[in-house]
């Protein structure tokens, strides 16, 4: 979906770009020209980056192969 009609950037191309290491509006600024001319599409923007960078600390902390059992041992039954 368009997010951006002045510059016709989509959703996906934010998401894309935060995924290639954009982490702030100024930078999302430079890389896509995203919200350089009437600005309204700035909230919407800010909010897709949000999403995502939250999305990519969340797999960052999250364990490698999964949570272990009640047991603490792992694989149940192993
Ligand atoms: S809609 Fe993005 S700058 Fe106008």
């Amino acid at each position: 979906m368009f997010v951006c009609l002045c510059k016709s950037i989509t959703d996906h191309e934010i998401r894309a770009a935060v995924d290639g290491g954009v982490t702030s509006f100024e930078q999302m600024q430079d890389r896509l020209e995203v919200s350089t001319v009437c600005g309204s599409c700035t909230c919407e923007v800010k909010k897709i980056m949000q999403k995502r960078l939250e999305k990519e600390v969340a797999q960052s902390e999250a364990p490698a192969f999964g949570f272990p059992n009640q047991t603490g041992l792992g694989i149940a039954g192993l």
